[in-house]
């Protein structure tokens, strides 16, 4: 079979490893490769154990991997043998300069703008994978067309709204597939050829095209808007604590009116991943640089509420269990910023994890698939504990922090649990996952977010 596009992703990680997988899936007219600057991320992408977990993915790499999907470190290569490059880099947020701690870090991305440029020798059409600051095109485009006349390149946006935990299915079924387009002839064209690979699977009626600069805004506003539905519940949370209400019963009430529906209404510690804080971040950032502080104000808060219910997660603990968690084992089950991923970036539980050693307690963590960056995270540091298996970690401890809502929690034998720890036993479940009165039956001080505590004393 002749090949139809040579489709490079410039940038191997947890939105290009996955999504180029998929394509190559449903695509096998198609060559697609993934480049990285990251040489172990690339050979693990190429060995049994891959850098990544992700339901599905296993099977889909190895299906296709030596066959029309390609992992490699050889950039200008792949560069020049492409003809279209998707850019898939991290842009997180800047800790330094200009916009430190709001503004997306764009030294990556373009880095890449560059790379691509020196590497073509003919035509392509370069698509912004990558979460970016609306207008990043222009200046894509600009950096393109700054060389000579070799080769000239068609910058389009297509902004991924894939979640952890569920990437595959996502792909392979998304609610949308959002193109962004300079409207010129050339634009439509370019887009035209990307639009032809979403539909070798998703149904045209589910393709958006919009111009570049919506699709650019698009993806930082869906994350904004997804990260207030989280901050709003959590805000409520707080209240429901102090008035008797039980936020599940709220968010229940109010999700089954269809104006406002069920999703996303999930009371917890607060929202991590290493998305919703770095976009909305970078949406306040455009805002006050456009001078729309009242609009930046209104986005921040989102954050801050974030922060809040973090703060409130960890001073609870340490209030119910006698104003003090000094020399306390603790056992956390969960690091993972949500279940089903090995990813902890921007986890809530970093920030209970330090905020408990800083008392020092002793934190035994717990984690089906996050030991590995559990221990990039925090190993080392005094008093922290890794622990394949719950039961070993929660033996002889003061208290549960469940900080994750992986599923097996849930299948625990707590009734062993709670014979293996100190009493009283507390147990702060930070996502609401447990049968809270069978567990204050059994004889557990029971503290979900936003309900009245279980408490035997
Ligand atoms: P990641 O850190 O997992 O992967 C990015 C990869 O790019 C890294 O492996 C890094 O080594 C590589 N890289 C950086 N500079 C490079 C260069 N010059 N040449 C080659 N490789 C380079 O990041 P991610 O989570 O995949 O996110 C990538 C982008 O997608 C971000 O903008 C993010 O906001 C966005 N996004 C992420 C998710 C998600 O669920 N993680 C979902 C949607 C969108
Ligand atoms: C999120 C978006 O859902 C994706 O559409 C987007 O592509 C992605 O960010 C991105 O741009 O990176 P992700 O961060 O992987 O995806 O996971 P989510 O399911 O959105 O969860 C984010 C956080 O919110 C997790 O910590 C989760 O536990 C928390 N959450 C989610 C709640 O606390 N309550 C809820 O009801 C839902």
């Amino acid at each position: 079979m002749s090949v139809k596009e040579r489709i490079l992703c410039i940038g191997a990680g947890y939105v290009g490893g996955p999504t180029m997988a998929v394509i190559a899936e449903k695509c096998p007219h198609c060559r697609v490769e993934l480049v990285d600057v990251n040489e172990e991320r690339i050979r693990q992408w190429n060995s049994d154990d891959l850098p990544i977990y992700e339901a599905g993915l296993d099977e889909i790499v190895k299906r296709n991997r030596g066959k029309n999907l390609f992992f490699s470190t050889d950039i200008g290569r792949g560069i020049d043998e492409s003809d279209i490059i998707f850019v898939s880099v991290n842009t997180p947020t800047k800790t330094f300069g200009q916009g430190a701690g709001q503004a997306a870090d764009l030294q990556y991305w373009e880095k890449t703008a560059r790379q691509i440029l020196r590497h073509s020798r003919n035509d392509k059409i370069v698509v912004e994978k990558s979460t970016l600051p609306v207008l990043t095109a222009e200046a894509m485009d600009r950096i393109l067309s700054s060389g000579g006349d070799d080769a000239q390149f068609d910058v389009l946006s297509n902004p991924e709204f894939l979640a952890e935990g569920t990437a595959i299915r996502d792909l392979l079924e998304p609610d949308r597939v959002l193109l962004g387009r300079m409207d010129t002839e050339r634009g439509h064209a370019a887009c035209d050829r990307l639009s032809a690979i979403y539909e070798n699977w998703v149904d045209r009626s589910r393709i958006l095209r919009t111009n570049v600069w919506s699709a650019e805004l698009s993806k930082l506003v869906a994350n904004a808007f997804l990260a207030q539905r989280i901050s709003s519940i959590n805000s409520i949370s707080a209240l429901c604590e102090k008035t008797k209400a039980d936020v599940t019963e709220v968010a229940r009430a109010i999700g089954l009116d269809s104006r406002i529906g069920p999703r996303f209404l999930n009371a917890g510690v607060g929202f991590g991943g290493s998305c919703f804080k770095k976009d909305i971040l970078n949406l306040v950032y455009i805002c006050r640089q456009q001078g729309l502080n009242e609009v930046a104000d209104y986005w921040q808060q989102v954050v801050r509420i974030n922060v809040y219910q973090h703060d409130r997660f960890v001073a609870n603990m340490i209030a119910e269990m006698f104003n003090t968690v000094a020399g306390k084992k603790i056992a956390v089950l969960g690091f993972a910023f949500k279940a089903n991923t090995g990813d902890t970036r921007e986890s809530p539980a970093i920030t209970v994890c330090r905020r408990l050693l800083a008392e020092n307690a002793l934190v035994h963590i717990a984690d089906p698939k996050a030991l590995r960056q559990v221990e990039a995270e925090l190993g080392g540091l005094d008093g922290v504990s890794l622990f394949e298996d719950p039961y070993e970690a929660a033996e002889g401890a003061h208290a549960i922090a469940l900080l994750t809502d992986w599923a097996c929690y849930r299948e625990l034998n707590f009734q062993r649990i709670l014979d293996a720890m100190e009493k009283p036993a507390f147990l702060f479940d930070g996502r609401n996952l447990l049968d809270h009165r069978a567990l204050y039956k059994i004889g557990f001080n029971v503290y979900p977010i936003g309900k009245t505590p279980l408490r035997h004393f």
